[in-house]
């Protein structure tokens, strides 16, 4: 028995107040948070156990009874699971991309084996915090998850693609309790036939309010315009009250131009009834707004502020645009009136080394590198993004098309329909609902009726954009999914673009899929033993088409509103046409880690028009080919093109904007350069050289800092150079990293869609001379990032990144669990004398002792109440495993209120002789297996008495 020096209690509680003081001095510049709204970044401190971990079997009726109990799960999912040996992680995470190619895995899946896993968080909320609304925001989980809150089962999402956000208010405890969040994520179930990743892959949230809050995704703020000169904001406000009375509320909305001008304000009062939404209307009217344009996109904030007794309570910004889009059925798609073709892509969500879990900043660089391109328009398929990704959609200035995962009119998938709407329509980027792709019912009274009914829920939502429905057929009958939506969005089928146009001339029409044409990074021959398809534009899927042909057939046709690329990137996966050992995709303009394929050229001459381009495929190391005949394509924006080898003119062509132009040179070493011709004179030059073997590796990192906040993300090009500093497009060397400092590496790749390499390896080859490693700062870090590279036989590169010191995102602190949180206990009936503490109580006796949680203070029998001392039992099972069977363990108790002895199994392992409250620590037995605690608490006349503060069980430090 050894008296513990600073209590459970004050031990916490010191936490809780370093805590405080830490956000106190870190977050006070944050404004929403002084109206009482937090929203604390999620993503650190979980555990998590690769594998599924099965239910315990349950039997005997104390037990059946018990689990069938609210906050009583079992297992992995309940409070009392030893999670000690679980790895620690941040997230994003995804558990796929770090196992093992399997040739037995699912194909479509990029033969990566899935699984079930779980997952678990500790939670401490303090004692003043009781009060507040607490929700629990996971945007994304792949892909079925379930989820536990102190042994509740909270919530279930049947969607890898939707947010889950989580009333967790009335399961919380407070103060020294700590709350378990457990998630088991079924990655065995898919929804798409695309690398779908697993486990919680994009972020979570703790959002903290006043009980008088904005429900999330509650404000609807979508513009639409009255006529010429006036736009009106109809602000919507959805408020809920989970406080104890009934709310008299004055919602405010201001509108704010860029340039930080309120250009509209409004004031309404409402109540917001106990336990129940209610909705303010606070239209605005805007005049003559600055447009939101492709070039410029310009957004204005609405900020909504909910006040109470003139205190302000809660507060959401949103960001919107003005803008108008209308889908014109002979002449395409109009952005504020002017004609924009849509130059778009489909993606999928993956990339290099990070699988699904992608960080915000290497979304940032994936949308870059498709502004660069000439990309305007996206189709997130098949699948709506991530927030994050939708909020640069709106700053960088491009149009989208966001998609509805499953197709499904009852109730629970219709919730995932109006999750994304309500989500995403303040955003003046997304232009179209689509709300499936390719459906084999698309043809049929059952498509119509299923689509006609889940395109009047979205337009109950938002009516200002279309609704449309990736259709690859079926548009031909007399009753199909086209008569049910607003555009016809057609997936490849080109012979069928005029026939339906003229079968339908009143109905918008768009591409919304196209091309499927395969080419490996950098490859040049087509090598089918070795699953490598040359880059020329050669080979596409019998569905599609050449990435020439497909932009032709849309671009030639005004009443196309235009196309969506299958794909931006490469994606994990759908290796079509090639199998095992292929594991990614080649459809993309892009590989995997955003490197140019000819592609890439290919649409950039053709999107970009404001300055010249000219671009030369392939490279010109041809070593072994001297004399023979090699196909040289140029890709230029000009007028007319001429080809020079070695200084010597081979040709002169016409530009020709949709086949490209292709010269045959027989090849000799040396430097192949293209000139670019407009109105006669040479307005650009590219230059292809050979060059010689490589000698050293070069580090080529994508931007000049790292903010040290464990969030940003940065990919950093790793090549080889020869003698005189030359790219080697052919170098495949082996390169090994090195990273230390303020970070890490957080993987690699390099584009071949046949490697296997372990993408968060040490080591990485390059592919066609090119790989790329993504390094990540360290939490709460500052100074440097050292990342050295070598190669067998190349002098080594080396690059420091700045990590600077950031303030960073607002986030919940990361708590330990003790090893066993003792909460549930049964209570005996008081007695007048001292009881057996021994005493069996029946297993099926569920009703005459009590059931409870600390803290647990009982009073005496009415006879004991003024006379004698009175004795209670309190009982609690738990599992004695290694780590507290050892016989170096022990239990604490944080202040017993009354004279104790601490019993287990039928042996007294300690006491506790003072009537007043006091903390107590026994030593645990040697032993593993089930244990059963009792503590016998006994109290002077008319005091109550039992169990005041935590009782957990550890081994001794
Ligand atoms: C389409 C489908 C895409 C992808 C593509 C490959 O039919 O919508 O998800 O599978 O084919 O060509």
């Amino acid at each position: 028995m050894t008296p513990i020096t600073t209590s459970v209690r004050q031990g916490w509680k010191l936490y809780a107040i370093s805590i405080l003081v830490l956000f106190s001095s870190l977050f006070s510049s944050l404004a929403l948070a002084d109206s009482g709204r937090e929203r604390l970044s999620l993503d650190r401190g979980w555990l998590f156990h690769l594998g599924d971990i099965p239910m315990p079997d349950i039997k005997g009726h104390g037990a059946t009874y018990g689990n069938a109990k609210a906050g009583n799960a079992q297992g992995a999912a309940g409070t009392r699971y030893n999670d000690s040996d679980w790895r620690k992680l941040d997230l994003p995470h995804d558990w796929a991309v770090e196992g093992p190619f399997d040739p037995k895995a699912n194909i479509s899946q990029g033969y990566r084996p899935r699984g079930i896993s779980w997952y678990r968080r500790y939670l401490r909320v303090d004692e003043s915090e009781r009060g507040r609304y607490f929700e629990l925001q996971f945007d994304g989980i792949a892909t079925h998850a379930s989820i536990w809150v102190n042994g509740n089962i909270v919530h279930r999402n049947w969607s890898g693609y939707n947010a889950s956000n989580i009333d967790i208010t009335p399961y919380l405890r407070y103060g020294d309790a700590s709350n378990t969040i457990a998630i088991r994520v079924d990655a065995e179930q898919m929804e798409g036939w695309w690398y779908e990743g697993a486990g919680i892959y994009r972020h979570a949230w703790l959002l903290k309010s006043n009980p008088v809050h904005i429900i999330t995704d509650g404000v609807h703020a979508t513009p639409r315009q009255l006529n010429d000169k006036q736009w009106q904001i109809p602000v919507e406000v959805t408020l809920d009250n989970s406080g104890k009375q009934a709310a008299d509320v004055r919602v405010e909305v201001t509108v704010v131009s860029p340039d930080n001008k309120v250009v509209a304000s409004k004031t309404q009062t409402v109540r917001v009834p106990l336990l129940r939404q209610t909705i303010a209307s606070l239209p605005v009217t805007i005049k003559q707004p600055e447009r939101w344009t492709l070039d410029k996109p310009a957004l204005y904030s609405v900020k909504t502020v909910v006040l109470q007794d003139s205190k302000v309570i809660d507060e959401v910004h949103l960001k919107t645009g003005f803008r108008s889009i209308r889908f014109d059925a002979q002449q395409g798609f109009f952005l504020n009136n002017q004609h924009v073709k849509l130059q778009g892509v489909c993606l999928h969500q993956d990339h290099a080394g990070v699988g699904v879990a992608v960080p915000d900043s290497i979304w940032e660089y994936r949308l870059r590198r498709l502004k660069e391109l000439g990309v305007n328009a996206i189709r997130f398929s098949h699948n709506a993004p991530a927030p994050e990704v939708l909020d640069m959609i709106d700053r960088m200035g491009f149009l989208v098309m966001d998609e509805n995962r499953n197709f499904n009119p009852s109730p629970d998938y219709m919730k995932q329909l109006e999750w994304m709407v309500r989500r995403d329509r303040h955003h003046p980027g997304v232009i179209l609902w689509s709300v499936f792709n390719e459906e084999p019912v698309q043809g049929t009274e059952i498509g119509y009726e299923m689509a006609r009914r889940m395109t009047a829920a979205v337009k109950a939502l938002d009516d200002t954009r279309p609704v449309t429905a990736a259709m690859n057929g079926g548009f031909f009958t007399a009753l199909n999914v086209s008569h049910a939506v607003d555009v016809l969005g057609a997936n490849y089928q080109v012979p069928d673009y005029d026939r339906y146009h003229k079968a339908n001339p009143n109905k918008p029409f768009t591409s919304a899929e196209d091309t499927s044409a395969f080419m490996t990074r950098g490859e040049f021959t087509t090598d089918n033993s070795r699953n490598l398809i040359a880059s020329y534009d050669d080979d596409f899927a019998k569905w599609g088409n050449s990435h020439r042909d497909a932009w032709q057939a849309i671009d030639s046709r005004p009443y196309v509103a235009g196309g969506f690329v299958w794909t931006g990137f490469d994606y994990r996966g759908e290796p079509t046409p090639n199998e095992w050992p292929s594991v990614s995709s080649v459809f993309g303009i892009m590989d995997l880690n955003g490197f140019p394929k000819t592609a890439y050229y290919m649409h950039q001459v053709q999107w970009i028009k404001d300055r010249p381009l000219i671009h030369i495929a392939p490279h010109w190391n041809w070593q072994g080919l001297e004399g023979k005949e090699i196909r040289v394509m140029v890709m230029a924006n000009v007028e007319r093109i001429k080809l020079l080898l070695n200084g010597r003119e081979l040709g002169e062509q016409q530009v020709d904007p949709y086949r490209m132009n292709t010269f045959k040179v027989t090849y000799e070493a040396g430097k192949l350069e293209a000139l670019g011709y407009k109105g006669g004179k040479e307005v650009i030059r590219t230059s292809v050289e050979t060059t010689g073997k490589a000698v050293r590796l070069e580090l080529l990192p994508d931007g000049a800092s790292l903010a040290g906040d464990g969030r940003d993300a940065m990919p950093v090009t790793v090549r080889a150079l020869d003698a005189q500093g030359r790219a080697v497009p052919i170098d495949n060397s082996e390169v090994s990293f090195d990273i230390s400092g303020a970070g890490q590496s957080i993987g690699h790749g390099n584009g071949d869609p046949n490697s296997h390499e372990d993408e968060k390896g040490k080591t990485r080859r390059l592919f066609n001379g090119l790989a790329q490693l993504i390094v990540q700062s360290h939490f709460d870090s500052s100074g440097e990032l050292l990342i050295t590279a070598t190669a067998p036989g190349l002098q080594a590169a080396s690059v420091r990144i700045p990590v600077q010191k950031t303030v960073g995102l607002p986030f919940v602190p990361v708590s330990d669990a003790p090893v066993l949180y003792l909460q549930n206990w049964r209570i005996s009936p008081p007695y007048a004398t001292r009881p057996d503490p021994n005493q069996t109580l029946a297993d099926n006796d569920m009703n005459t002792w009590n059931w409870g949680q600390p803290p647990l203070l009982e009073s005496g029998t009415k006879e004991s109440d003024n006379k004698a001392n009175h004795f209670h039992l309190f009982r609690s099972d738990f599992t004695q495993d290694k780590r507290l069977g050892s016989g170096k363990a022990r239990l604490l108790f944080s202040r017993i209120n009354g004279k104790a002895e601490i019993w287990l199994n039928g042996k007294l392992l300690g006491s506790k002789t003072s009537l007043g409250t006091g903390d107590l620590s026994v030593d645990l037995p040697a032993g593993e297996g089930p244990a059963q605690l009792t503590v016998l608490v006994e109290a002077e006349p008319g005091k109550k008495a039992g169990l005041e503060g935590n009782i957990i069980a550890e081994p001794k430090k």
